[in-house]
Formats: C-alpha cells, sequence, structure tokens
C-alpha cells in the first residue's frame, strides 16, 4: 500500500519536472517566448468590437478608429479619444458624423479639434501585455489621464503589431518602430510638437515608452516630448522573469533563480530583452548633455502581484545615478530618500529629484493593484503637474 502510493508520488513528480523541462525548452525558443512576454493572443475583447467604441461606454462618436501604416508594412489600429468637456462643445456635429472605422481621419471634425487647437495637448498611451486598446482597465485610465484640463487633452491609444487588429507579429524592434511611428503620425499629420506630447507607458508600455523617448532624444537634434508617465515599470526582462509569477501565485521562473548558473544560462536565450535601466540612463544623460528640458514620473502600487513595486526604485535610482556626473550608490540615494521623501500616510510616498534641466518623481502608492491603478485620480495629477511644469500657461 505505502510502496504503491510512493511509487505514484513517485511518477507524478517525475512527470512534473518533465513537464517542467518541456516548459522550459519551449521558453528557449522565440516564438514561445513572444507569446509568453506579449500574451498578444489574449485578447480580452472577443466578444466586442473595437470598432463600436460606443460598447466600452464612450459615447458617440467620441472615438476614431483608424488605421495608420508603418514603414514595413505593418498596419498599426488606433484609437483617437476626445475629451468630455471639447466634446460637450462640438457634440452636435460628432454626432451626426457617420459611426464606425473611418478610413481618412484628417476628414473628421474630431482630428480637426486636435490639428487646429495651438493649446491642444496629446497623450501617447502605450499599453501593456495582452488585451487591445479596449480591454480592462485601459478605458477609465483614457479618463483619467484626461480628467484635468477635459477640454484639451486628447488620448491617442494604439495596438502593438500582433495585437488585436494591427497585424504583424510583436518582436521588440518591431513594436519600437511601431511606437515611433504613432510619434511620426502625432507630430507630422496630426501637427503637435513634441512640447505639447506626453508619453504614457503602463507595464511592458512603460518599456515601450522609454525605448522611444531615449531614441528621440538622443537624436540630433534631439525631440524631447513635455513628459514621461511610467506605471508599474521594471528593470528589463531578465530581472523581470526572475520575479514573475502567473496570476501572483504560480512561479515560472523564480524557482530557477536559486541555480544562478542554469539561470544565467536561460538569460542568454531571451530574445527581447527591453532594457529600462539602461534607456531610462541613456534617456537622462542625453537630456543632461544638450541641456534639453525632461520630466519623468514613475508610479508603482506596493500591491502590484504583476510586477513587484521594487522594480520601480531600482529604475528611478538608474535615473537619478545618471543625471550626476560622479552618480549615486543606491543605498546613498535611499538615504535621501529617507530623509526628504513626502510621506502621504495610506496615500503612500513621493520622492522628487530634480536637476536644472529634470525632475524625476517616484511615486509609490499602497494600494491600486496593476491595472486599477490607471484609472485613480495620481495619473490625471502626474499629468497636470507635467504639463503644467512644461508651460506653466496651461490650467484649466
Ligand atoms: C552610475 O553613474 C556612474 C557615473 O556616471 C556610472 O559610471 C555608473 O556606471 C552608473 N551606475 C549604474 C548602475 O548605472
Amino acid at each position: 500500500m505505502i510502496a504503491s502510493v510512493f511509487k505514484y508520488a513517485t511518477i507524478t513528480l517525475a512527470a512534473l519536472a518533465g513537464l517542467y523541462a518541456v516548459l522550459l525548452g519551449l521558453l528557449t525558443t522565440s516564438k514561445f517566448q513572444a507569446h509568453v512576454v506579449y500574451l498578444h493572443k489574449i485578447q480580452m475583447t472577443w466578444f466586442k468590437d473595437l470598432d463600436v467604441p460606443e460598447t466600452f461606454g464612450f459615447l458617440r462618436n467620441q472615438v476614431t478608429p483608424f488605421e495608420i501604416r508603418n514603414s514595413d508594412g505593418v498596419i498599426l489600429y488606433a484609437w483617437h479619444i476626445l475629451p468630455i468637456e471639447l466634446y460637450r462643445k462640438h457634440e452636435s456635429s460628432l454626432v451626426e458624423e457617420p459611426v464606425g472605422f473611418v478610413q481618412d481621419i484628417t476628414s473628421r471634425v474630431g482630428f480637426k479639434l486636435l490639428r487646429d487647437d495651438p493649446d491642444a495637448r496629446l497623450i501617447l498611451h502605450m499599453h501593456g501585455a495582452a488585451g487591445t486598446v479596449g480591454s480592462g482597465y485601459r478605458v477609465p485610465n483614457y479618463w483619467a489621464l484626461a480628467a484635468g484640463q477635459p477640454g484639451k487633452i486628447h488620448v491617442l491609444t494604439f495596438d502593438y503589431r500582433g495585437f488585436g487588429r494591427s497585424s504583424g507579429a510583436p518582436t521588440e524592434n518591431g513594436i519600437i518602430l511601431d511606437a515611433l511611428k504613432i510619434v511620426d503620425w502625432a507630430i507630422n499629420v496630426a501637427g503637435v510638437p513634441p512640447s505639447r506630447i506626453l508619453v504614457f507607458g503602463q507595464s511592458m508600455g512603460t518599456a515601450v515608452s522609454l525605448a522611444i523617448s531615449e531614441h528621440l532624444a538622443s537624436q540630433s537634434p534631439p525631440i524631447v516630448f513635455a513628459g514621461t508617465i511610467l506605471v508599474a515599470p521594471f528593470v528589463d526582462v531578465a530581472t523581470l522573469v526572475s520575479t514573475y509569477r502567473v496570476a501572483g501565485t504560480v512561479p515560472i521562473l523564480s524557482p530557477l533563480a536559486h541555480f544562478p548558473a542554469a539561470f544565467n544560462y536561460l538569460q542568454r536565450f531571451i530574445r527581447d530583452k527591453w532594457s529600462s535601466k539602461d534607456r531610462i540612463a541613456q534617456y537622462v544623460q542625453a537630456n543632461e548633455a544638450n541641456g534639453e528640458r525632461y520630466r519623468l514620473t514613475l508610479i508603482h502600487a506596493e500591491d502590484d502581484y504583476d510586477i513587484p513595486w521594487h522594480h520601480t526604485p531600482r529604475v528611478f535610482w538608474y535615473a537619478v545615478n545618471a543625471s550626476m556626473p560622479s552618480g549615486i550608490s543606491y543605498e546613498n540615494l535611499e538615504e535621501k530618500k529617507f530623509e526628504s521623501r513626502k510621506d502621504l500616510g495610506a496615500a503612500g510616498t513621493v520622492m522628487e529629484w530634480r536637476t536644472e534641466n529634470g525632475v524625476i518623481r517616484e511615486e509609490i502608492l499602497r494600494t491600486g493593484l496593476h491595472d486599477v491603478i490607471m484609472g485613480y485620480p495620481v495619473i490625471t495629477m502626474a499629468v497636470m503637474r507635467i504639463f503644467q511644469e512644461a508651460d506653466s500657461s496651461f490650467t484649466c
């Protein structure tokens, strides 16, 4: 009896170990890896039509669904979202337009309201892994982004290649190319200068935001946006997988983190590294060297169980370290934080680092999880703070 129980237990364990090995093997293939990293086939809006944004809670024609074609032929599906007060002012002409997918966005009232208003602001939205422009907490996120100046703040959100209705398959370089195309559209088609553009990213979108911010700031002449907001950023993919737990409970690679040799070996197979720590440092360095004004806000909730909040102090440190010619150690920065950060009680803590050119803020919330936080008033405040710092005449 006991012997047979033991035998079955052994067989089960062996089978589990075998499955784990197969999983690890699969993870070394780039296609399977892409599905695990980007989760792009998990749309979550399967039973809704993105071309009918009204079913996501928007007013008739408040959202214009359209497409932007990238230089390599990839089609990017996008939404242009009007803020509520602007919509109210133009309600009758907006309601009269035909609904649904729009071939030529430049013919639409909403587009003209963006292009022709020298005071309009535009937020380029970089969403996280999985889903589409319409899934989960992204819709309340769009409300929060525009809430501070609902007559002025437009949002442009899109699906990266391989996500939702966009064509192609996701890779790091491809997604960066997509985000750069969105920037190009904003500046050259919608006519909004970088000083009136803010880049917002959440989760995987933070890595995309940093990649394009760094790329453009390092150009000559540099292109620097009014600011960049990062919600739930991470150091890089290797560090992320060593801490990641599916649904907050099932560790995939973290058991391996106990075996550094095996873990380092497997790391070599990571195709898309998304090194936000290096990119944020290069972004800050480039702006400090060029004397460009820059504003970075990092926000993370302590109860985020998808990406542990302690990624944010690391990313913040890479940014602050890069703002000083001789750098600062992590421990020294933590000491300074201890002295000068604001403690807001149940609302969390805020640390602001100012240089002659830049502001780097770290906001750690007590609660907000991974996605719910995106609809919180801290998001509205972060947007308004950046737009007002960039242009003090931007008030309600
Ligand atoms: C911190 O900054 C110093 C000085 O620029 C640099 O040499 C060092 O590599 C930086 N450290 C990290 C971890 O980026």
